[in-house]
């Protein structure tokens, strides 16, 4: 491990507004904050929004600046990227923002049900060959449901076409509410200071000349079903993906 993973590891373990739990104290102990994020942690009544896979935090951040009434929490398993956000959110002195370093399969044991306003999530992979590892399928959005409150929304932003064209299917099989669509955030000049923050991944998509698709919609859980439909996937790998799915450059 590099020197300086382990020094922003390091960090990480003073930071106030990070929180890093292993696996059996969660399940033995339990997360204190679990239902209390707002009585004990953000120390307010206002919304709490999620960005999940929040690599170096980039909305998290860049929202908890541009709204001082929401709260807002990161969450990545990655710790050496989620520094980044959490570094700056610390220098700026940012009251309404905290992250945490887990896997997202496990956000039911961080959040009570309802305890969520709004899920951004943003640039996932969009895990091709495996319908249970993607972040919009049924499986997640079980446990996403389950922490929203009533009207909850979900964020989506990517360049995955597929995974653009899979949440569309799984979203109209559902019936989900769809509050805006685009499959081309920036020539369709849906652009604003929320949609105009980019996080590295898509800038590095952005300079690759690749479109960037964003959705915004409100998930239930009734009877929720997977779309059955072929996807053309992806011609291009993604960085950081898995070098398993594409050999295209
Ligand atoms: C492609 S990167 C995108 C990062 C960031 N959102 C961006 O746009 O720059 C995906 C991120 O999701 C995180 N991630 C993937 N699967 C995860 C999981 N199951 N639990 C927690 N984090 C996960 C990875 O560590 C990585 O930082």
């Amino acid at each position: 491990m590099s020197k300086n993973k382990l020094a922003k590891f390091a960090d990480l373990n003073t930071f106030g507004h990070v929180i890093q739990l292993s696996y059996r104290k969660l399940l033995d102990e339990g997360f204190s904050f679990k239902g209390r994020w707002n009585s004990d942690f953000f120390k307010n009544d206002r919304p709490i929004v999620l960005e999940l896979g929040c690599g170096k935090g980039e909305y998290t951040v860049g929202l908890a600046k541009l709204f001082t009434d929401k709260n807002f929490v990161g969450i990545d398993i990655k710790g050496s990227r989620m520094w980044s956000g959490a570094k700056e959110a610390l220098s700026d002195g940012l009251l309404n923002c905290g992250f945490v370093r887990t896997n997202i399969e496990l956000l039911t044991h961080f959040f009570a049900p309802g305890e969520v306003a709004e899920i951004w999530i943003t640039f996932p992979d969009p895990q091709m060959k495996r319908v249970n590892k993607r972040l919009t399928s049924v499986r997640f959005l079980t446990s996403y449901c389950e922490i929203l409150n009533a009207n909850g929304l979900i964020h989506l932003k990517t360049d995955s076409d597929f995974l653009y064209q899979y949440t569309l299917a799984t979203i109209a099989i559902n019936k989900f509410p769809v509050q805006v669509n685009t499959a081309d955030l920036y020539g369709d000049g849906l652009a604003d200071d929320i949609l105009g923050i980019k996080t590295y991944y898509e800038q590095q998509w952005l300079d690759r000349g690749k479109t960037i698709k964003y959705l915004k919609y409100i998930p239930h859980l009734n009877d929720l079903k997977e779309p059955e439909v072929e996807i053309a996937f992806d011609d291009y790998r993604s960085f950081g993906r898995s070098s398993t799915l594409l050999d295209n450059p």
